[in-house]
């Protein structure tokens, strides 16, 4: 038996990243998903991949009709939603001196206003779905604490973790609103490299890991994988989590935890 046996969940920026590995858990623990995502080409081919209880949707989540389509498509294929992953993001790094209001606000749209849409759109559908409906927003450690040169991320996701606690005041209490604040994750927007990729694979043994570099200091001494927090996601949006709600999970190997000196 899954723990997600049953339930139909829409994942947001699931073409890559965090979003597909959450999707292929998620049908492997029972559900079936809808992949929304811009990365057309990669989310068919994702969802081909995983099979017959997956479907993508063109949806950029900044677009009010897309939504509604993306919501529609979940409800027509697999006859209801009743799980949302709110996960896609973009970052941009720039001083706040540097930084343009257009390039702020283009974070704000995909990262903040997305998730208000998203929710916005599939709360009637959960709440006619008669069951226990979960929402799981992915903010981030820069949601918790400052970090240069992010000051349009770390603000949108403030924002995300301050409209989750709203959202479950409201969805309450037959629909759960939680969120994750990750710290690094090996995906491609940690993979300066290749940002624009699909895949960021891990090291072999003995290989330089330059993304687990940049993580060295805090106290696990290394970037976290996706399905760590896939995961935690699982964990959020099935019965293990039933007495959780207005609040977030952070995985971030002990990142805000403090300063580790030696
Ligand atoms: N990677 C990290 O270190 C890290 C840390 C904390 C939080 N996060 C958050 O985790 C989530 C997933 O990020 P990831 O690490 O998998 O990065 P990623 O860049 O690999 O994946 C993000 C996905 O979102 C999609 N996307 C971008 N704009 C979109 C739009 N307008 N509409 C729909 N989809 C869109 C992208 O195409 C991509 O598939 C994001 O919300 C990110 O902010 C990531």
């Amino acid at each position: 038996m899954g723990k997600l046996d049953g339930r139909v969940v829409l994942i947001t920026g699931a073409a890559r990243g965090q979003g597909v590995v959450e999707a292929r858990l998620f049908v492997a623990e029972g559900a079936r998903v809808v992949l929304g995502d811009i990365l057309d080409e990669a989310g068919k081919a994702a969802a081909e991949e995983i099979g017959d209880a997956a479907r993508y949707v063109h949806l950029d989540v900044s677009n009010e009709d897309d939504w509604k389509r993306a919501v529609q498509v979940a409800v027509t294929e697999f006859g209801k939603l009743d799980g949302l992953v709110n996960n896609a993001g973009i970052l941009a790094f720039a001083p706040i001196e540097e930084m343009s209001a257009e390039e702020y606000l283009r974070i704000v749209h995909v990262n903040q206003l997305g998730t208000f849409l998203g929710m916005k759109t599939a709360l009637p559908a959960m709440r006619a779905a008669g069951g226990k409906g979960t929402i799981v927003n992915i903010a981030s450690y820069a949601g918790l604490a400052g970090m240069e040169g992010l000051v349009a991320y770390a603000s949108t996701k403030g924002a995300v973790l301050a409209m989750t606690r709203v959202a479950a005041l409201e969805a309450a209490p037959n629909i759960r609103v939680n969120a994750i604040c990750p710290g690094g994750v090996r995906t491609p927007m940690t993979n300066p490299g290749d940002i624009d990729g699909l895949t960021s694979p891990v090291p072999a043994p003995g290989e330089p890991d330059p993304a687990s570099e940049i993580f060295g200091g805090i106290p696990l001494a290394r970037i976290g994988e996706p399905d760590e927090i896939a995961t935690a996601a699982l964990y959020l949006t099935g019965g293990d989590s039933s007495y959780m709600t207005g609040t977030h999970i952070v995985v971030d190997g002990g990142w805000m935890a403090g300063v580790k000196l030696f």
